[in-house]
């Protein structure tokens, strides 16, 4: 399977943008001319011409108060107006919003009329149950239209959404419940999963089982079962939402709201046990999210269909299916299931039968089919694409290659786009009709964007250097704050580097180089948080679970380079000695890795757990994950002589060994 591009080293091809690619492009030249001309007017200018305002601001950046960021502040607008409404108005209510595709087949074709008409009718549903502006509404359902649904319906009346992925668990679900004090949930019976439904309303029952909450209302949207199904059901609390949207008035007038008006939290994972709820507002994230949109990925919103394979439940549906496609009246893809039900080539066939042009998926995804094998996708007629991008971790040069050459049939501009949660919208990527890319680099930062490669005391490190990523000018998709807890954002993000003349800088927490280009090239984490099929978890979330669990006395969790998913999550445990023989029978270890994926949810179970007598420690008591690292990666062990006992190691990369090869 050799192809003469696996046969040279990925750093001597680079692919400057097909010509007329590059003339019809939607950014050019004149973008980048424009920020570094006068910044905040070049935002100020986007603001006005990607978003309809009810009242324009007069102020673009209030950068007084920081870290916490103002932008745009004095302006009012409705999200949900800039994502629906106004695309009606301008006479182009019938182009399709929603190409739905549901994992058994099923499909359901949404025009922006009847989006923004759906969303009206859930603005007075929710309106009629109470829920007003700032009131937080959790959200955990599927890929299913009521999804985008739910959350425009939110942003319409003002209120905040939490949109917990239905991948976790119910006491993942329950934490995020009580930190924002959500006053509604919306989910559904189920969601269709490889062949399967994944219940989800037994999970909201569980999480509100546990205690006294602040939830008074559970909307249950109907998609997987008969109506006849027996679910548990509590009148007075549970309502089907099929029921409650026929009830109710399609006409809703959108108000406008401050453009601070918080529009969502989202939790991530940090290096502490406790996930953060990032906190996004309205002006400066729209604004950052069609941007982006329009320029990373050259929408043309007449023709192109659009496909990015997120979840909802993270940033990246939130930014990318959900604000940034809808904001500039794209028509898109949403799918259901997973790439193989009910067969491998179901994504290629999504993108023969929908003609998608504009594909947005992750490495994981990619190096997945890359194993699978090029036939699959040699089956399906995949000419309609035009554009690919990658998000979620840094793209190994083989698989952006594969992408490029067996998607993108060696003709289509690849674009790999770094960001995070707290960003909320593309910091770092090529302009594919500009730039020259470079397989496995994410390059440079978007026109209004200022990204550095620093090192530990914040000085940027010169062309051919690496260090840390940093952001030393406030950005409008940028979060606002850790919801409840603005000490711990202060922390986190604007306390590793001296301020500077212009104020705090950003740590985004990833390691990054520079290429003698000034290219810049993502190295991964450096610190405790994994990155998991592009999926954001915490070493200590993940011990935290652990060593809640009654045989377990200490844990250690890293994450070892896997081939397919980037990270795996590899556990030490010690068992309790009076819990040895328990222990010591056969299925522990499944059984703890078990306990870990019904605690968070399957994606943190580990792949390999490890028993093991002691953890190597420093003196002062403090677990060294590197050594674990080395252990795990069937690595040398590293330097040891900062460990208390310098035997640990050998004894446990002796049993590592023993069980590797039993
Ligand atoms: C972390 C953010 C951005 C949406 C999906 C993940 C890693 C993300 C890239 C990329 C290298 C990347 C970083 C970042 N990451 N995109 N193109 N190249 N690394 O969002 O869960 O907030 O995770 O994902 O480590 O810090 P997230």
């Amino acid at each position: 399977m050799s192809t003469p591009l696996e046969n040279t080293t990925a750093s001597a091809h680079v692919f400057p943008p097909p010509a007329e690619f590059a003339a019809a492009a939607a950014a050019t030249e004149g973008l980048a001319a424009a920020a570094s001309a006068d910044r905040l007017k070049f935002w100020a200018d986007r603001s006005q011409q990607l978003l309809h305002w009810h009242r324009p601001f007069t102020e673009v950046l209030d950068w007084s108060g920081a870290p916490f960021a103002r932008w745009f502040a004095d302006g009012e607008l409705n999200v949900a107006y800039n994502c629906l409404d106004r695309h009606v108005l301008a006479g182009n209510g019938d182009r399709v919003a929603l190409h739905w595709e549901g994992e058994p087949g099923d499909t359901r074709t949404v025009t922006y009329a009847e989006l923004t008409r759906d969303v009206k009718r859930a603005a007075n549903l929710l309106t009629s149950l109470g829920i007003g502006q700032g009131d937080r509404v959790a959200i955990y359902l599927p890929m299913i239209p009521e999804a985008v649904v739910a959350m425009l319906a939110v942003a319409r009346i003002g209120a905040v959404h939490s949109v917990v992925f239905g991948g976790f668990s119910s006491e993942s679900l329950r934490a995020r419940i009580d930190d924002a004090q959500a006053r509604l949930v919306i989910t559904a019976d189920g969601s269709w999963r490889k062949g399967k439904v994944t219940p989800l309303k037994p999970a909201v029952d569980a999480a509100l089982a546990a205690g006294p909450t602040t939830v008074e209302k559970v909307l249950v949207v109907q998609r997987a079962w008969a109506s006849d199904q027996k679910l548990g059901w509590q009148d007075g609390r549970d309502l089907w939402w099929h029921d409650e949207v026929a009830q109710v008035s399609d006409e809703h007038t959108a108000k406008p709201f401050p453009a601070e008006n918080p529009l969502f939290i989202l939790y991530t994972s940090g290096t502490t046990g406790r996930p953060k709820g990032i906190l996004h507002t309205s002006g400066g994230y729209l604004t950052q999210a069609a941007y982006t949109h329009r320029n990373v990925f050259d929408l043309r919103p007449e023709t192109d269909v659009y496909w990015c394979t997120a979840d909802v439940g993270w940033i990246t549906g939130h930014s990318y299916v959900v604000y940034g496609p809808l904001a500039n009246g794209a028509s898109q893809v949403l799918y259901e299931g997973t790439p193989d039900t009910p067969h491998s080539g179901r994504w290629w066939e999504l993108i023969e039968k929908y003609k998608v042009s504009l594909l947005y998926t992750a490495p994981t995804a990619i190096r997945s089919f890359m194993k699978a094998g090029r036939e699959i996708p040699g089956r399906f007629d995949l000419s309609s694409l035009r554009l690919l991008g990658s998000v979620g971790e840094p793209i190994n040069p083989e698989a952006w290659l594969w992408y490029r050459e067996v998607i993108g049939a060696d003709r289509t501009p690849v674009v790999d786009t770094w960001w995070q949660t707290e960003t909320g919208g593309i910091m770092v990527s090529p302009l594919p009709g500009i730039t020259t890319t470079k397989p496995g680099a994410a390059q440079t930062p978007l026109p209004g964007i200022v990204v550095e490669v620093v090192d530990e005391r914040g000085t940027p490190v010169a062309d051919g250097g690496s260090g840390l990523l940093a952001i030393p000018e406030p950005w409008p998709g940028m979060l606002r704050g850790i919801w409840g807890d603005p000490a711990r954002f202060v922390e986190t993000y604007w306390s590793t580097f001296p301020a500077r003349e212009t104020g705090p800088v950003y740590f985004a927490g990833d390691g990054a180089r520079k290429d003698p280009d000034g290219d810049i090239w993502l190295l991964g984490r450096v610190d405790d948080v994994m990155n998991v099929s592009g999926h954001r978890l915490s070493t200590a979330e993940i011990e935290s679970s652990l060593v809640a669990h009654p045989w377990v006395a200490e844990a250690a969790v890293v994450g070892a380079s896997d081939e397919t998913t980037g990270q795996a999550v590899v556990a030490f445990v010690i068992i309790r000695s009076r819990h040895a023989e328990d222990a010591a029978a056969a299925g522990t270890t499944d059984s703890l890795r078990a306990h870990v994926a019904q605690q968070i949810g399957p994606i943190a179970r580990p792949r390999e757990l490890f028993l093991v007598n002691e953890l190597p420690k420093t003196r002062s008591g403090k677990i060294m994950r590197r050594l674990l690292r080395d252990v795990a990666e069937g690595r040398a062990i590293g330097d040891t002589t900062t460990l208390a006992d310098a035997t640990v190691m050998r004894a446990i990369s002796e049993r590592f060994t023993a069980e590797h090869h039993a």
